[in-house]
């Protein structure tokens, strides 16, 4: 343990954040601190450019008589980190990892420094019990997840053959409910991004001369936000839910076993109260439903006091969270034709459709929905991860879906055919993305043997 917690405090202080261009030292020196990381464990490296930000690339294995036959994991992470910004409510600096309340604090030490830090720990120990253990392992360590993953499809294109020919993927990146109870996370949102912009007069224009005589773009923006929600929450836009899959009724009774708590909800978000659409608690909703979320809007005089105009603009950043199996490019262009048929004839509207990621599903074997056709290697590997939970945690991991995104999961699925098992390793009091994030050392303490068991089981090592 002492040694994970060193290295996860030596790899926190790289300040890889991915979108802050004045971070390139902070970038590469993550990176190079994870490349050295794999290759002083018998990795072979190979750094994969891309027009911003590399991709690590670890190999093991593969050189090794026979290896073509060994079982194949695909392993990923990512090597960048949110921003660390507002520092002053960081209550020791963001990049100096200190350790404190069974916790290590710092920007990256859960999302996702700590995850990778635990892989490489177990495999280590490993390698040095079994020199030969056969198991091929290509890791994959992206350093642009933070930012969409922009440039993950050309790696994509790059490995797809490789890919193809392995077993299954496997990774943590996110999380359950506390340090007791982990979570096979099954599902990922998907994501539809569009930002809309209402256009009226050339200039802001004197409210008193011609106020009265021109619409006014705040008031048709505003019009148009509160018509893309029913009363009860749901999203009145035509066809959104066509292609929503009902969860089975094992995954609701799954999400009863250990439900986040709408006390729990409540403490964590800070909202006077919850609400959700009618049929599905806020615990459900997150899980099972999809949104249209406004996440800025502005547009005319924001500065101190009154000012008399008529602004010339408007605009709004919508993004939505997707289930399966909707359609990122689909659902963009319903909202857009939503949008354009209510703008009223005085005023203009430009839609600009932005990033989409297409949401993942993946069920465990032995369930009523499990798909037919679901590989041996997969269903294997999920009994693997859920018997060395059970050891090592004491509890069998909860099977459930998430609201989150990590869309190159689903590109993975497409390009390769490949699923991928989402063991998370984050509580909610780990603050991923805001300040004071840190990984729960209890955690991080029981994940590197119960990692151990699970790639000892994929090389079939008793
Ligand atoms: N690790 C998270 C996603 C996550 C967290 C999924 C917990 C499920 C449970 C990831 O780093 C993230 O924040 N993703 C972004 C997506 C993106 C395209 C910027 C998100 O979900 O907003
Ligand atoms: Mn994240």
């Amino acid at each position: 343990m002492e040694k994970a917690i060193q290295l996860l405090k030596d790899y926190v202080s790289h300040a890889s954040v991915s979108n802050n261009p004045d971070a390139a030292e902070g970038m590469a020196g993550a990176r190079d601190f994870i490349a050295n990381r794999l290759e002083s464990i018998g990795f072979s490296i190979e750094i994969m450019d891309t027009p911003r930000h590399p991709v690590v690339v670890g190999r093991y294995g593969y050189d090794k008589p026979g290896s073509e036959h060994w079982p194949h994991v695909v392993l990923y992470g990512h090597y960048d980190v949110q921003p660390p910004e507002p520092h002053e409510l960081w209550t020791h600096p963001a990049f100096d990892a200190d350790v404190r309340d069974n916790r290590i604090y710092g920007r990256g030490a859960a999302d996702n420094k700590g995850p990778v830090i635990v892989y490489t720990c177990a495999l280590e120990n490993l390698f040095n019990q079994y020199p030969d253990m056969p198991l091929k392992i290509i890791y994959l360590l992206e350093g642009e997840e933070e930012i969409g993953s922009p440039n993950f499809s050309l790696v994509l294109e790059r490995l797809k053959d490789e890919l193809s020919e392995a077993d299954f993927v496997l990774l943590s990146d996110t999380g359950g409910p506390d340090d007791q109870q982990l979570v096979i996370t099954t599902q990922l949102r998907g994501l539809a991004d569009l930002e809309v912009k209402v256009i009226g007069p050339s200039t802001d224009l004197h409210s008193g001369l011609y106020g009265g005589a021109v619409y006014n773009p705040l008031q048709a923006l505003t019009e148009i936000c509160s018509s893309l929600h029913n009363p009860d929450g749901t999203i009145n836009v035509p066809g959104f839910y066509d292609d929503v899959v009902p969860a089975a009724d094992w995954e609701r009774e799954e999400l009863g076993i250990r439900p986040m708590t709408e006390e729990e909800l409540k403490h964590f978000t800070g909202a006077p109260e919850l609400f959700s659409v009618p049929g599905f608690s806020p615990v459900e909703a997150i899980r099972f439903q999809p949104t249209l979320e406004f996440n800025g809007i502005g547009g005319g005089y924001q500065g101190p006091g009154p000012k008399t105009i008529i602004p010339s603009e408007a605009f709004v950043k919508i993004t939505c969270r997707l289930v399966p199996d909707m359609d990122p490019f689909k659902i963009q262009e319903l909202v857009k034709d939503a949008i354009e048929s209510r703008v009223p004839a005085s005023v203009k509207v430009e839609v600009t459709l932005g990033e989409t990621g297409y949401p993942y599903l993946v069920v465990p074997p032995a369930r009523p929905n499990t798909p037919e056709d679901q590989s041996s290697h997969l269903a294997k590997a999920f009994q693997l991860v859920d018997r060395a939970v059970e050891a090592h945690f004491g509890k069998r991991p909860l099977y459930l879906r998430e609201g989150g995104s990590i869309p190159i999961i689903a590109d993975i699925k497409q390009a390769t055919g490949k699923d991928t098992i989402l063991l998370g390793l984050y509580t909610p009091d780990d603050r991923a993305h805001a300040p004071d994030e840190s990984f729960h050392l209890g955690i991080m303490e029981k994940a590197i043997p119960a990692m151990e068991d699970i790639f000892k089981g994929l090389a079939g090592i008793a």
